[in-house]
């Protein structure tokens, strides 16, 4: 087993697994998965809700926004529909780069880089901290003369200092030209979401599992799209981003187009 892997204490990518029906977990990762639901039962929602719009916005941008690169980070463990296989479905040509920092990722990347022939896909381990190495880390793979989706789904909630966040997000599209889209998932505490019962399943987590987590609020999610124009509908629960199904999750999703 990678020694980086620690088993006495549960981690985000293993316990998101468990929530979406995944297999790759361990029995601290269930526990602690278990008694987060139990704090705030939609949890489960949420999960589900982030992967049905990681699906609806990558066929989006691959079919009417032509994108043909995605710079993935905080990739997760492979489920059902990960991105490569969203975007190659409509355009099999796609690249794919995906970043990851947990150790058990790295272990299933494999499964991560099975592309279609015409495409291509890469895993970098690599923390979100860096923005810089990952773009480094992406030159490879993605022409960054050429329009890129960069995708954050879930993962800026775990760079706790609001400005630091904001600073990732700059570097990243900074890195890349007109015409490229940035797509974030976020959880929230807003009541309009039905965010209050996140509180305490969050207070739980941070003081039980790692990495530790934060919630932002609207105006703090709408601000890493600063100098962005959002698609239709704008800021809203991800469970709602073009979609009336399922029930409204506290978790902010947005695309922005860089101009
Ligand atoms: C909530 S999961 C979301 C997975 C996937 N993006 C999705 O939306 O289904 C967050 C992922 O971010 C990763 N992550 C957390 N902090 C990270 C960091 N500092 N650098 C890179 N990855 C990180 C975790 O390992 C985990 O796989």
């Amino acid at each position: 087993m990678n020694d980086r892997i620690r088993t006495d204490i549960a981690h985000n990518a293993r316990v998101w697994n468990y929530w979406l029906g995944g297999k790759d977990n361990y029995p601290v990762d269930r526990a602690v998965g278990d008694q987060v639901t139990g704090f705030y039962p939609s949890i489960g929602e949420v999960a589900r809700a982030d992967r049905a719009f990681l699906g609806r916005v990558v066929t989006h941008l691959a079919a009417e926004a032509d994108l043909r690169q995605f710079l993935d980070i905080g990739t997760g463990l492979p489920t059902a529909d990960n991105t490569h296989e969203v975007a190659q479905r409509v355009a099999p040509d796609a690249r794919i780069v995906y970043v990851d920092n947990d150790p058990i990722v790295l272990t299933h990347a494999r499964a991560l880089l099975t592309s279609a022939p015409e495409g291509v896909t890469e895993y970098v381990d690599a923390d979100a901290h860096d923005p810089e190495r990952i773009v480094a880390a992406s030159l490879g793979t993605l022409d960054l003369s050429r329009p890129v989706a960069v995708m954050m789904l879930g993962i800026l909630n775990f760079v706790l200092d609001t400005d630091e966040a904001g600073s990732i997000v700059r570097t990243l599209m900074a890195a890349v030209p007109s015409g490229s889209h940035l797509v974030l998932t976020h959880p929230t505490l807003e009541p309009e979401l039905g965010g209050e019962g996140n509180k305490a399943a969050m207070d739980f987590w941070n003081e039980n599992a790692t990495p530790p987590i934060t919630a932002r609020t609207r105006e703090e999610f709408t601000s890493f799209f600063d100098g962005l124009d959002l698609l239709e509908p704008g800021i809203v629960s991800c469970s709602r981003w073009r979609s009336e199904e399922g029930p409204v999750v506290a978790q902010f999703g947005a695309v922005g187009r860089k101009p």
